[in-house]
């Protein structure tokens, strides 16, 4: 048996019995021991994320199935039978820490393929598209989904006011207030990018593309009601869930496909493919498989390996990159701010972020908690004489065509926010319509009728009968001037 030690690695003779003047004595100050395990159990907690806070992480392998290399030059995609150690978390949106893994939200899938270009983040979600399509609307749009500011409790009221007076959430509200807003656990959904991203080919040729991770588990989802029950019986289910999974070796997999749209087609076709409102329709075009993903491995420490891991949809790798998508612009920004106030300024260093299939060689040095050699003796300056890393023009990307003036532009002006909306209420079927529009009734009553009129011009604008069935059900009239779109 190896001996207790203090952090400073000093043997601990009694862990039992603090050091006190007399068996009924106050203690002495040079308790150490003490000291320190008190004082530590106080730094014990760190930011919890401030969206996204409460989530599930694993490891596993990504296995690229199809030559894409005509689209990509991606190392890590470049030969059917290549495999990448991948680290994913799955998570809820607006919870904190100790939420309900079955509470009615969008789930995070946030992929990290540690490939030999560096760590490519792929920060997705369970849906193909988002409430808001601007950036600067993404807090306010939180913030409804979190506490009141008095009451400190979930606001109906804020939501549907905010929803109301923001069309362009028509089409994910649908989404949330479907089957597919409580998914019977993490393996049992789906995962989008959500944003289009591009892909870059060794010619320099660029393509936009969406990425589609399709369960092989089956999507299972949860009715309201079982949903509540189990976020009172079991509040972490899903982790628990994919935990026991994996341990038992039911390893879960998804399907990983691509829609891909040439550069120049995207100033053309109907819809503006950088709106994270709008889905790209499969008949225009088709999912095309290019991969699996399996994940395989427990983290040993959930501290060190979930909570601690961070994700950047910035993090992308040669042959892959941005598109104009505002949101996907804004986020660019937001995750490395994020990390450096939640985990500090060297939280790339911590093992589950630090790439795992090549090295990071920059000039940064020093900051708070460096522990991994702070680039030795070696040149902290560039250019220099002494062979330290260089920038690679090779790894250069193409122009990208960009105009306009510089303005506010009206992001609502000229788009619709409704046919997205009725043609998947369409799709879904009686019984699923009926089960949405429950669910739509059971929180839009709690909102004051003002409001609640308000919301039902956009259902009706969306399909009629949406718009008339959640009426029925909050059992009210549509007011006379609560017009069609
Ligand atoms: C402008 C829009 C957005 C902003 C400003 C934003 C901001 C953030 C921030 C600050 C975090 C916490 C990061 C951390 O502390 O590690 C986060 C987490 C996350 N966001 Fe967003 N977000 C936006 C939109 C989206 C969208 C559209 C998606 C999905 C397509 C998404 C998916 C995620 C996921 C999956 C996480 C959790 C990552 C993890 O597991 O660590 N977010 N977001």
């Amino acid at each position: 048996m190896s001996s207790l030690t203090t952090a400073a690695g000093i043997p601990v003779a009694d862990n039992q019995n603090s050091l006190s003047a007399g068996p009924r004595g106050p203690l002495l100050m040079q308790d150490f021991h003490l000291i320190e395990k008190l004082a530590h159990f106080n730094r014990e907690r760190i930011p919890e994320r401030v969206v996204h806070a409460k989530g599930a992480g694993a490891y596993g392998v990504f296995r690229v199935t199809r030559d894409v290399t005509p689209f990509t030059k991606a190392a890590f995609l470049s030969a059917v039978g290549k495999e990448t150690e991948v680290f994913l978390r799955f998570s809820t949106v607006g919870g904190e820490k100790g939420s309900a893994d079955a509470d009615r939200d969008p789930r995070g899938f946030a992929v990290k393929f540690y490939t030999e270009e560096g760590n490519y983040d792929l920060v997705g979600n369970n849906t193909p598209v988002f409430f808001v399509r601007d950036p600067l609307k993404f807090p306010d749009f939180i913030h409804t989904q979190k506490r009141n500011p008095a009451t400190n409790l979930k606001d109906p009221t804020a939501v549907w006011d905010f929803f109301s007076l923001s069309p362009e959430t028509m089409h994910q509200l649908t989404i949330l207030f479907s089957d597919r807003g409580t998914p019977r656990g993490y393996r049992h959904m789906d995962g989008f990018s959500s944003h289009t991203f591009s892909w870059i080919n060794a010619a320099g040729e660029r393509v936009w593309v969406k990425y589609h991770f399709k369960t092989r588990q089956g999507i299972e989802n949860f009715t309201a009601g079982q949903a509540a029950r189990v976020a009172g019986i079991d509040p972490d289910h899903a982790t628990r869930d994919l935990f026991a999974a994996i341990g038992d070796g039911d390893f879960p997999a998804w399907t990983v496909s691509v829609q891909i749209m040439p550069e120049l087609e995207a100033e053309r076709y109907a819809i503006n493919p950088f709106d994270l409102t709008k889905v790209w329709p499969h008949a225009d075009y088709p999912l095309i498989e290019i991969g699996e993903l399996v994940l395989n491995r427990n983290p040993e420490n959930y501290f060190a390996e979930v909570e601690q891991s961070a994700f950047s949809p910035a993090n992308v790798v040669p042959g892959i990159s941005f598109s104009p998508d505002k949101m996907l612009q804004g986020r660019l920004f937001a995750y490395a701010d994020a990390h450096r106030y939640r985990l500090g300024a060297n939280h790339g260093h911590l093992p589950v972020n630090r790439p795992h299939a090549t090295e990071a060689r920059t000039y940064q040095r020093d900051g708070a908690m460096r522990f991994d050699g702070n680039g030795g003796g070696r040149p902290n300056y560039e250019p220099n004489s002494f062979g330290g890393p260089a920038q690679d023009p090779g790894k250069a990307e193409p122009p990208l065509r960009v105009s306009g003036d510089a303005d506010r532009y009206d992001h609502r002006a000229g788009n619709d926010d409704y046919a997205q909306a009725g043609a998947l209420f369409r799709l879904i079927g009686a019984e699923a319509q009926d089960r949405l529009m429950d669910n739509i009734a059971g929180s839009l009553g709690k909102a004051p009728a003002f409001i609640q009129q308000r919301q039902l011009r956009h259902f009706l604008a969306a399909d009629p009968a949406y718009g008339a069935g959640v009426a029925k059900r909050l059992g009210v009239e549509v007011e006379a001037g609560v017009a069609a779109g």
